[in-house]
């Protein structure tokens, strides 16, 4: 071998070396996302039913930057096809989205099942399928029948039946080809930005009170689904089944912040992870001891947050098959100052329950959403502390992905956030031993983004809103993401 043959040997072989070295381990899956409100349309298309979308942005279109609505978005609905088309372009593993529970039952209730609605998930299932992608479905991302909403929602206790029966008619209708299913995304969302703040559909204010009978009864409905499933169903399919929360890295403002923002994690996470991830299951001791503490120096005879029997501890603890989180931002941790106004909404700048005050850093970037600065380690450090504090668990992230502006297909800056993400879970994997098993970007299309309606972009794929047909394009960025699955690693 020359000299010019050995170096050249050596070469490919340091290559080899560092790109193996940044692989994600055999078996992980990579997948993208959507949600029923934000991609299908065909809000009113035939015996669909209202749901708490369609009524907000009907009654009041202020709500909404711009106006915007979901009543066409990306019309998935009709462009299905298209949607699988670009999933499997992209060569994803997974395709995450969720069923429109009043398209699925026009009533909110099981007594009729619309056949289109039907049709039209057994359509986009078999379309994936065909094409080698996994469906993993999600029951409910936000867009409660309006029917059920005007009963209380999720503050009735009997959404604890309402649910589980739409559960099973899912799970009946689909079962047999899905595989992976999450009960409820981003339960302090429904909780905390309809009960609390008020700022998604439907805007009701009730702070410190309703948004906790929420999460009870939120809770109860979640473990009630995955009973059925683990009964019914997974001994014939066997799928798995979780629910999914919005997790925000907190770090102390300063040391001396450090247990204000242990409180704070088991706040934001722990009323939603403790009572089904832990030994002992109900509520966080620390956090329930505060609100009992601060219920009782207001007046009230009880706690605002409605105490569980044994009976409900027992029936929600570990209902799991794995940890789903989905992970955009962080934020540091102060107490707040004498007579700072604090937002009731956690994402804004605090959280009035414990005087904790949210600032983000100023080496983070902030993106184009309000919600979302830009820290990756954060990613990995809650990985980090969600072993610590739930244990060894597998560990889907559900939804991780950046908020741009502008119709801009070479988004440089979307391929840095999600190489710089996939970086730090790849450390919590292999550094750290978390047992990480999928990640999920967010999202397939651009769409509707809530109250931020079409002014924010998330997607790999930009759509042309003008165009009748909802053209998807790719942008720089779904190119890196099809790299990243195709070779298992960041670095491309
Ligand atoms: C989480 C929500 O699940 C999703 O619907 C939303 O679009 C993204 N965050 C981005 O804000």
């Amino acid at each position: 071998m020359s000299t010019f043959e050995a170096v050249v040997l050596w070469v490919l072989l340091i290559c080899a070396d560092l790109s193996d070295g940044v692989k994600f381990p055999p078996g992980f899956l990579f997948g993208s996302a959507t949600a029923s409100y934000q991609v299908e349309g065909a809000w009113n298309v035939s015996d669909k039913g209202e749901n708490t979308w369609d009524r907000l942005v009907h009654s009041n279109p202020d709500a909404i930057k711009n106006r915007d609505n979901g009543d066409v978005a990306c019309d998935s609905y009709h462009n299905w096809r298209d949607d699988v088309k670009i999933a499997s372009d992209l060569g994803l593993h997974f395709y995450r989205f969720s069923i429109s529970w009043a398209r699925l039952l026009p009533t909110g209730l099981p007594d009729r099942i619309s056949e289109d609605g039907k049709n039209y998930y057994n359509n986009l299932i078999d379309g994936l399928l065909e094409k080698g992608i996994q469906p993993l479905i999600t029951l409910y991302h936000w867009d409660l029948p309006q029917r059920l909403q005007d009963l209380g929602g999720w503050t009735n206790p009997l959404i604890v039946e309402w649910f589980a029966d739409y559960a099973r008619v899912a799970y009946t209708l689909y079962a047999d080809r899905v595989k992976g299913w999450i009960t409820i995304n981003e339960p302090v969302i429904v909780c905390d930005f309809v009960y609390n703040s008020g700022i998604i559909a439907p805007p009701i204010k009730d702070p410190g009170f309703a948004n906790y009978l929420c999460t009870k009864f939120l809770l109860l409905a979640h473990a009630k689904a995955w009973r059925i499933y683990d009964k019914e169903f997974k001994p014939k399919y066997n799928g798995k089944v979780g629910i999914t929360n919005h997790l925000i890295w907190m770090e102390p403002f300063s040391n001396e912040y450090e247990e204000l923002t242990e409180n704070l994690r088991h706040y934001l996470a722990g009323l939603y992870s403790h009572p089904i991830y832990t030994k002992d299951g109900g509520w966080p001791p620390e956090i329930e001891k505060i609100i009992a503490e601060n219920s009782k120096r207001q007046g009230y005879p009880r706690s605002r947050l409605p105490a569980f029997t044994q009976e409900e501890i027992d029936f929600i603890k570990g209902t799991y098959d794995f940890y789903g989180f989905n992970f955009y931002t962080s934020r540091l941790v102060r107490k707040a100052r004498d007579g700072e106004t604090l937002s009731n909404w956690p994402l804004e700048n605090g959280c009035p329950e414990l005087s904790a005050a949210m600032e983000v850093h100023p080496s983070w970037k902030k993106t184009e959403s309000d919600w979302f600065w830009i820290n990756p380690v954060g990613i990995r450090k809650m990985l980090g502390w969600l072993k610590k504090t739930y244990g060894d668990m597998e560990i889907f992230i559900l939804e991780n992905g950046l908020a741009t502006k502008d119709y801009n297909l070479n988004d440089e800056d979307r391929i840095k956030y999600y190489r710089d993400h996939l970086e730090q879970i790849w450390l919590a994997i292999t550094e750290d031993g978390v047992n990480v098993t999928r990640y999920t970007a967010w999202t397939l299309v651009d769409n509707f983004e809530w109250i931020f309606g079409y002014s924010v972009k998330f997607g790999l794929y930009e759509v042309d809103f003008e165009d009748p047909k909802r053209k998807r394009t790719p942008r720089a960025s779904a190119k890196y993401y099809k790299e990243v699955i195709r070779t298992h690693s960041f670095d491309v």
